[in-house]
């Protein structure tokens, strides 16, 4: 249906990607269902910007192709890698994998990478109604392109809080023109090289392109859901959509008290539906606009059209393209980030907390390598999955070294550090189980005088309620500001440049979890711990999540007896 956007007003620089739009679904069979899905992954050619690339595909499909399943439901994913020479598993980001905990999908902790030819099932219980993603979760396979949406409907006869008459899902991720194992490599060498944003030269679009923009197609005087969710490797974002005030109702799977906005923050890792009503003059369109925030932006923003019905989705928008606040603006990102709130009724906090880790977030050095590391320990997985080794007691899989629960008193979190070696390590932090849990992430000045970064933190296996943000190194007194009435309840936090975050969890979910910064390279470098909780608890965990390092060789010494 080709229609013709003259030279580069539209630079999809972000694979901006428009999944499905689903008008308001009705469904005839009651009851929770299982949803089967036989998946391939494989690398394949793709040209998500314009610049025909090797992307990694599902079922030919980039990006995979979307889940959508009823809360209550379970989701069977028979996964077969087709990758030729490397493993791969697939994280299913924001689900908490109660009484699943080898489904997480995380190499070296919850399973064994699958190997080529070899399959693997995914099989796990969507609890709760939200938006969601998957992506991979072995080296840097999400910046490789594996990735897609898991969309998750209130129960048959639920309701949820709000009322819309259609909605739209975006996946936001950031593409990049060297392939993720040169990333890889470019970013473990000394001197480090940083991964570089490119310019895209297609701009001339006729609209069928593998690139171009997914147009929103609206009628006037309705209320719209947009679902986003952002898999980024590195980019924080700011979409905004011009004319058009967004109401956030929902975060990470969790209800918000609404709140009405002009343009959105979302970093890697986090996901948000958005309410918008069509009330705006028909004859025109207007442009729905997303930014960087957070780094100099490199690349023009990504741009896609609102289409209101019956104006032609050729016509070009008679008005600007939204601002979005300038990407150093740090004061408007927090303003956001305080904004999101609870709906009443979410569940509430415990009111104390039976252990505190604080986590000081560093870039450091080891052999002149970069790395970042936490309280000093920059993360290395060990080869043997830790749920494996912890639940069969091998403990010689990893150090059995608790890493520490705080660092220095007297570290400057304003300055570079005066030493600025780390060293790796792969210890746990043994959460007991049932116990209320602190963490506080310190952030603090990275290796250059006066840069300190934003990193979103993820964690697998459980949601956290988000007590507050604070400037500066924590102190006992900040415990007063906490907010126990409303915190949001979300999987994903950021924490600002030079600030804290206070985040505090029930360890009532028995396995394995990470708990990392959601910026691929960051993780890469060592940024992030690695959660145990009941793991005595957990039951029959399927022999293909085991068959690697020691307790392959468990499994292989238990066949030959
Ligand atoms: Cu979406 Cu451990 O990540
Ligand atoms: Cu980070």
């Amino acid at each position: 249906m080709g229609f013709f956007i003259d030279p580069c007003l539209i630079r999809p620089l972000f694979a901006l990607c428009i999944l499905s739009i689903v008008f308001a679904t009705s469904s005839s069979a009651a009851g929770a269902k299982t949803r089967h899905f036989k998946w391939e992954v494989e690398y394949m050619h793709w040209s998500p910007d314009g610049l025909e690339s090797v992307v990694m595909g599902i079922n030919g499909q980039f990006p995979g192709p979307t889940i959508r399943a009823r809360a209550g439901d379970t989701v069977h994913v028979e996964l077969t890698n087709k990758l030729h020479t490397e493993g791969v598993v697939i994280h299913w980001h924001g689900i908490r994998q109660i009484g699943t905990p080898w489904a997480d999908g995380t190499a070296s902790i919850s399973q064994c990478a699958i190997n080529p030819g070899e399959t693997f099932v995914y099989r796990f219980k969507v609890d709760r109604a939200g938006t969601y993603f998957y992506h991979g979760h072995y080296g840097m396979q999400r910046s490789a392109g594996l990735y897609g949406s898991l969309i998750v409907d209130v129960a048959e006869g639920e309701k949820e809080p709000f009322h819309y008459d259609g909605e739209f899902n975006i996946l936001l991720s950031d593409w990049w023109h060297k392939s993720s194992h040169e990333q890889e490599v470019d970013l473990s060498s000394n001197p480090m090289r940083w991964i570089v944003p490119q310019q895209q030269r297609e701009c001339r679009l006729r609209g069928n392109e593998q690139y171009a923009p997914h147009i929103l197609r609206v009628q006037p005087n309705k209320t719209y859901r947009l679902r986003i969710a952002s898999s980024t490797a590195l980019a924080s974002l700011n979409l905004g959509i011009g004319k058009h005030k967004l109401v956030v109702v929902e975060a990470d799977g969790n209800y918000l008290q609404p709140v009405s906005v002009d343009n959105i923050d979302i970093y890697s890792g986090e996901s948000y539906s958005v309410l918008f009503t069509t009330n705006q003059d028909p004859s025109n369109n207007y442009w729905l606009s997303i930014n960087v925030r957070g780094r100099e932006p490199k690349t023009p923003p990504a741009l896609t059209i609102l289409n209101y019905s019956p104006t032609s989705a050729s016509r070009l928008p008679n008005s600007p393209p939204p601002v979005s606040p300038r990407w150093d603006d740090y004061g408007s990102s927090k303003a956001f980030s305080n904004k999101i709130l609870a709906l009443t009724g979410t569940p509430k906090p415990p009111t104390t907390s039976d252990r505190r880790i604080v986590l000081l977030n560093t870039q450091n050095f080891i052999d002149g390598h970069t790395k970042w590391a936490i309280n000093n320990v920059s993360l290395v997985l060990p080869p043997t999955p830790y749920l494996g080794s912890i639940r069969f007691g091998l403990s010689n899989a990893f150090d059995q070294k608790r890493p520490p629960d705080n660092f220095k008193h007297d570290y400057d979190v304003m300055r570079p550090a005066p030493n600025q070696n780390t060293t790796s390590g792969n210890g746990v932090y043994v959460l007991r189980f049932n116990t209320t849990i602190d963490v506080i992430l310190q952030n603090a000045n990275a290796l250059r005088a006066n840069v300190s970064e934003i990193h979103p933190w993820h964690l697998h296996g459980h949601d956290f309620w988000i007590l507050g943000y604070g400037e500066g190194k924590f102190t006992e007194s900040d415990v007063q500001k906490f907010n126990l009435k409303n915190p949001p309840y979300r999987n994903t936090a950021v924490i600002f440049p030079y600030g804290w975050t206070a985040l505090r969890f029930v360890a009532d979910n028995p396995g394995v979890w990470a708990f990392h910064c959601h910026i691929e390279p960051h993780l890469h470098m060592g940024m992030g711990v690695v959660f145990a909780e009941g793991v005595r608890r957990v039951k029959r965990i399927p022999n293909e999540a085991l068959a690697c390092g020691l307790t392959g060789k468990l499994l292989m010494n238990n066949v030959h007896k």
